[in-house]
């Protein structure tokens, strides 16, 4: 079994490049299928998320394969079948994205309900009831959906709340029919307006991703085209955190400051100072960081779910007591009883938890109980004395290219073992 060994106590002093986001890639392979040609796919990283969104691309006819380091190549033109199996969906939650790209391309498609996750349960109804409505018959009797749709008719859909795996899949299937559809409540991160310059650059006729209606007008025939994914914000917020927690000062190459601002703003309040421009992100926290205002998470442009458990390692040891509010997943403290293990003093109290930052924490041996709270622990083991063995990392290598690698061109002290 791979672990982590983290040796606490040193400064941070180096500089790292950001992957490409993987809330990117996910949808934007998904989106591959719809081109019906080659797509060259640059900065895209080398994930098991990216792994399993490949096996169903293989699974369901088309081919893909790495070319150098992070250029993956697919092509889609020999798609032949519309159903992905239970394994494949299994492998990774997100693959209900492929959901709109497999109906707007075959006419239909047969997958199983992807379920519950580590974060708690993970519902798709609103996935399912705008594909019904751009014309879709869905029966998800048994597990299994079963989705047909002769004909997609574009229209307006109203979001009740801004999902971004249902904003995606509906653009996806928006591109395959005829006439406009319109998503209003649209969620609004990043990853969103990537998917869109995407299609664009296939032929797609996309706008207003970014802001909360996004329109797609369908019917183009899509063609293949080269892409850059855009630099992964969660992964540029964990190594702020790490600087945070360690101290220090690092250089991450590539990470953009307009994608981060909320976790930034923190960070100031945190005492870090921090200076970006086009090339990166310059970080410098030269003491222990204080206790900030209340940490609410929400939906994009709030302060995203995605790095609430990295910031909360990043202030274990601050000056007073923070607050967080988990506002998006139901399941999202678990990594709180393996921080404590390190000292930490967390309250937990429903959706509300009180980190009051102590004097000293301690290595220890903790598990990664999730992707982000597995990073958490890497983040606290680098402020904590003596070492930590950080088990179950699978969850970290969903969404971490190598996260011993950067932190280790960051100046930290951590190898990773197989044994
Ligand atoms: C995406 C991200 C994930 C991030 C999350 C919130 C990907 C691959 N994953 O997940 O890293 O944590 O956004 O920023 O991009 N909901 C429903 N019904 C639905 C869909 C969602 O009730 O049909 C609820 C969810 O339970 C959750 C909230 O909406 O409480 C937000 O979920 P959503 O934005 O859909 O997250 P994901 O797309 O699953």
């Amino acid at each position: 079994m791979s672990k982590l060994i983290i040796r606490g106590g040193s400064r941070l002093q180096g500089e790292a490049e950001i992957q490409g986001a993987k809330n990117s890639v996910l949808p934007i392979l998904a989106a591959a299928l719809l081109t019906a040609g080659q797509v060259e796919l640059r900065g895209c990283p080398r994930l098991r998320d990216v792994d399993a969104s490949i096996h169903i691309l293989r699974d369901l006819g088309c081919e893909a394969r790495w070319e150098g380091e992070n250029i993956l190549l697919i092509d889609t033109r020999s798609l032949s079948g519309c159903s992905v199996s239970e394994r494949l969906m299994r492998e990774m939650r997100s693959s209900a994205i492929f959901l709109g790209a497999i109906l707007a391309r075959c006419g239909q498609a047969e997958l199983s309900y992807p379920g519950g996750c580590e974060l708690g349960p993970r519902p798709i109804d609103l996935h399912l009831s705008g594909l019904r409505d751009l014309g879709a018959e869905i029966d998800d009797r048994g597990g299994v959906l079963h989705c047909k749709a002769l004909r997609l008719r574009g229209r307006e859909i109203v979001l009740s709340l801004p999902s971004v795996g249902a904003t995606e899949n509906l653009m996806l299937a928006a591109c395959g029919t005829s006439g406009v559809t319109t998503i209003a409540n649209a969620a609004r991160e990043p990853e969103i307006v990537d998917l869109q310059n995407f299609l664009i650059a296939c032929g797609a006729k996309v706008s207003g991703a970014g802001s909360s209606t996004v329109s797609v007008e369908g019917g183009s025939p899509l063609h293949g085209c080269t892409y850059t994914v855009m630099p992964d914000r969660i992964v540029a917020a964990t190594y702020l955190c790490a600087a945070a927690s360690a101290g220090g000062k690092i250089f991450l190459r590539g990470a953009k400051e307009q994608h981060l601002s909320t976790v930034t703003a923190v960070l100031r309040e945190a005492g870090c100072s921090l200076r970006s421009d086009e090339t990166g992100i310059v970080c410098t926290c030269r003491e222990r960081p204080a206790a900030t205002r209340p940490v609410r998470t929400a939906p994009y442009p709030g302060f995203p779910t995605d790095a609430q458990a990295i910031l909360m390692a990043a202030l274990l040891k601050s000056r007073g007591a923070t607050v967080f509010e988990e506002n998006l997943f139901a399941s999202r403290y678990r990594h709180v009883d393996e921080l404590a293990r390190m000292g930490a003093d967390i309250r937990v109290s429903g959706r509300v938890a009180v980190v009051t930052g102590v004097e000293t924490l301690h290595g220890a041996p903790v598990r990664c109980t999730d992707l982000r709270g597995g990073a958490a622990l890497c983040v606290a083991a680098l402020a904590a004395e003596g070492e930590t063995s950080v088990r179950e990392i699978t969850h970290i290598d969903r969404g971490y290219e190598d996260l011993a690698r950067d932190l280790r061109l960051l100046g930290a002290d951590i190898i990773r073992t197989d044994h």
